[in-house]
């Protein structure tokens, strides 16, 4: 039996799983590494944290391994989208890495739409300007860290930093690369009209590869230290939602996922390049060859109810937490969150807005807390779902994976929010097999991903939207959607008191 790894380096950690032939998850480690907020809406990491947590998570999986390690043919990643990552000419970090949710950009948005234009921004990349994208930090540090910028030889995305440091080869690959706001989607190129309006050094952006691209073989000092083969075949790996979604199985048209991780996200298939949804979604390369996806973005979905539980329950479990919030009815007796921690992304593209809990009163114990946390971040994720319907897109069931995945509570709340049913699968590992399932197909074990799919992945339950409570989350949607609105100005107000 042969083995491939996936990789799969997110916010709060990196996750390694190494999987068989059948799709079966062997063996998986996750290390943890700092995440740094060192003023309001900033958030930064350590790339080399991303780096040495990997080489220890791939040491513990080779010395548990019984059998040869040639067995483990194949390596891929999945990982945190948008990051900046800037390296000198010795491919050193010149500084900490400015991380997906960090929103500082708000003004460079501002001139990038405005030196760009808005439709021309929207035609060339399929997105608009918004403060998470690689572009704005870019800028950012053009403006801010000008001496430094002098200094950069090279942009990269979190992943292909940890790529460069196993095998000593530059590259990133199309999904993550239409996060930076840079790719022509259509012409599968860095977009020089963009580069020139804005004035930045056009050597900097490496060479463009598809996910599934063999990209080399480990450096000999990463053998060394890992135990791992000269033979392993390295490929490119794609965007963690990218690889989240196929791990799902969203690697077709008609399907959509729903991830809640960190951020939350909803994400679905597209055919082509150039469905329209007026900016409203992101809309990026899949790591599926010759495929594309939309998706909806909540910035603080897990991190809400990490949040809450450091906060106010930092000793208890979140499985305790959830089956507590499993005993409380529907709406958590009058009890709204809005889950905009660190800003929000669709539909209200606003770096300013913050949290809000609404109707708190003397009844309402930890546990209600807790049922509005999980009820405001998929109410949330429900913005998305209720644009792409808008747009026509049907949605009658969505595959979800991630911490949202993991309680029956959770699941049951999101196919009555969503009135659609709500699928798992039987592997919990979302983008780390995502990233297993490229490496599967480079080392030529199925003719395509589509293949290896209906290998790997099986359907471990559905839940079934109950008409009742379909009824009562309608009607709370309805006073969800209102609270953006009428706390957008006292959280403009309240942003001149923010640290
Ligand atoms: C997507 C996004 C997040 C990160 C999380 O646009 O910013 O989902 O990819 O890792």
């Amino acid at each position: 039996m042969n083995y491939v790894l996936g990789i799969d380096l997110g916010t709060s950690a990196v996750k390694i799983a190494l999987v068989n032939q059948h799709g079966q998850v062997i063996d998986e480690v996750s290390k943890d590494y700092p995440l740094y907020h060192e003023k309001s809406g900033y958030s930064e990491q350590d790339p080399d944290d991303w780096v040495n947590k990997t080489i220890e998570g791939l040491t513990e999986i080779t010395s548990r391994y019984s059998g040869s390690v040639s067995t483990i043919e194949g390596l891929s990643f999945s990982g945190q989208m948008h990051g900046l990552v800037l390296l000198d000419e010795k491919q050193v970090p010149l500084r900490r890495a400015i991380l997906w949710n960090d929103t500082r950009t708000t003004k460079q948005c501002h001139d990038i739409e405005e030196k760009v234009g808005e439709a021309r921004l929207l035609s060339i990349t399929q997105n608009r300007a918004l403060e998470g994208f690689t572009l704005p930090k870019i800028l950012w540090v053009k403006e801010h860290e000008s001496t430094l910028f002098q200094q950069v030889k090279s942009v990269l995305l979190p992943k292909d930093y940890v790529r460069l440091k196993l095998t000593g080869k530059l590259h990133m690959d199309y999904s993550d690369a239409a996060g930076t706001l840079l790719l022509d989607i259509k012409n599968r190129t860095w977009s020089s009209e963009i580069i020139d309006i804005l004035e930045l050094p056009p050597t900097i952006f490496p060479e463009l590869v598809e996910s599934t691209a063999f990209v080399g073989h480990l450096s000999d000092e990463i053998v060394r230290q890992t135990g791992l083969s000269h033979d392993l075949k390295v490929y490119a790996g794609g965007a963690d939602n990218a690889c989240g979604a196929i791990g799902a199985g969203v690697s077709e048209q008609g399907q959509t996922m729903v991830s809640i991780g960190t951020s939350g996200v909803v994400l679905s298939f597209e055919q082509n390049a150039d469905k329209d949804f007026g900016g409203k979604v992101h809309y990026f390369h899949h790591s599926v060859p010759d495929s594309f996806y939309s998706m909806g973005v909540t910035l603080a979905a897990g991190y809400s109810l990490s949040w809450f539980k450091d906060v106010f329950a930092k000793d208890e479990s979140f499985e305790h937490l959830l089956a507590e919030a499993g005993e409380v009815p529907v709406g958590a007796n009058g009890l709204l969150f809005t889950p905009y921690l660190v800003g929000e992304r669709t539909p209200h593209a606003d770096s300013t807005i913050r949290a809000s809990f609404i109707g708190m009163d003397s009844s309402h114990k930890r546990a209600h807390f807790v049922r509005a946390v999980l009820e405001g971040i998929t109410f949330s994720l429900n913005e998305s779902i209720d644009l792409f319907r808008s747009y026509g897109k049907e949605i009658d069931h969505v595959i979800s994976i991630g911490g949202g995945a993991k309680s029956h509570v959770w699941l049951q709340m999101q196919a009555d929010i969503f009135n659609a049913r709500v699928i798992k699968q039987k592997s919990e590992q979302g983008p780390a097999m995502g990233a297993a399932m490229i490496a599967a197909y480079g080392c030529g074990w199925f003719e395509s991903l589509k293949q290896c799919n209906d290998t790997f992945l099986e359907v471990e339950q559905s839940f079934e939207p109950i008409p009742e409570n379909v009824n009562q989350y309608q009607q709370l949607f309805h006073l969800y959607q209102a609270v953006y609105g009428q706390t957008k100005e006292l959280n403009q107000g309240l942003s001149l008191f923010r640290k």
